[in-house]
């Protein structure tokens, strides 16, 4: 049987590439992380791709990395970075990938999990809470548009978002 892929997505923080390390494990498939798959492509972080190319330039990787991806074997989880499926274009080659499970975390909770983050150049320089307070409001219809499952991670262990995912998408 062909294996269903599952595609995470939500805000930086959400524990996107933890759970999905975890989940891929669990189910003998493979792990993709998209923002380690493009810093790998261009050999550069991403803080130095927004600081030397613009964020447009990454957004289009995104893109070009979404659309290889339909091409790719099946059977892998992937990792997507927080802004990936907020392009209408992504969203749609997103659900074609596989089942989109969107990890609803709260902004409290990100702050607190991207407290001493540096890595993330959206969040750089001083309003970090203003700055996860509006982009999270902003975001929030997206998210729940591209996806076709809501996880709410709060008080949730690993083992039990593990457990929703494979009862709820993994049919
Ligand atoms: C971004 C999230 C990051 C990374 C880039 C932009 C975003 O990934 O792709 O810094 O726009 O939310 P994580 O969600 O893994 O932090």
């Amino acid at each position: 049987m062909k294996k269903t892929n599952i595609v995470l997505i939500g805000f930086m923080g959400a524990g996107k590439s933890t759970v999905g390390r975890k989940l891929a494990g669990a189910f003998d498939m493979k792990f993709l992380d998209a923002d380690a798959l493009i810093e790998k492509k261009y050999k550069m972080k991403i803080s130095a791709i927004f600081a030397e190319q613009g964020e447009e330039a990454f957004r289009k990787a995104e893109t070009d990395l979404c659309r290889q991806l339909l091409k790719h074997e099946n059977g892998f989880v992937l990792a997507t970075g927080g802004g990936m499926p907020l392009r209408k274009e992504n969203a749609e080659l997103l659900k074609q990938i596989g089942k989109v499970v969107f990890l609803y975390t709260k902004p409290d909770e990100i702050l607190r999990r991207v407290k001493n983050d540096t890595s993330r150049p959206l969040l750089s320089g001083p309003d970090r809470e203003e700055k996860v307070n509006a982009l999270f409001e902003e975001r929030l219809p997206k998210y729940l548009e591209a996806a076709d499952y809501v996880l709410e991670t709060e008080g949730k262990s690993f083992y039990a978002m593990i457990v929703e995912i494979q009862k709820n998408c993994m049919k």
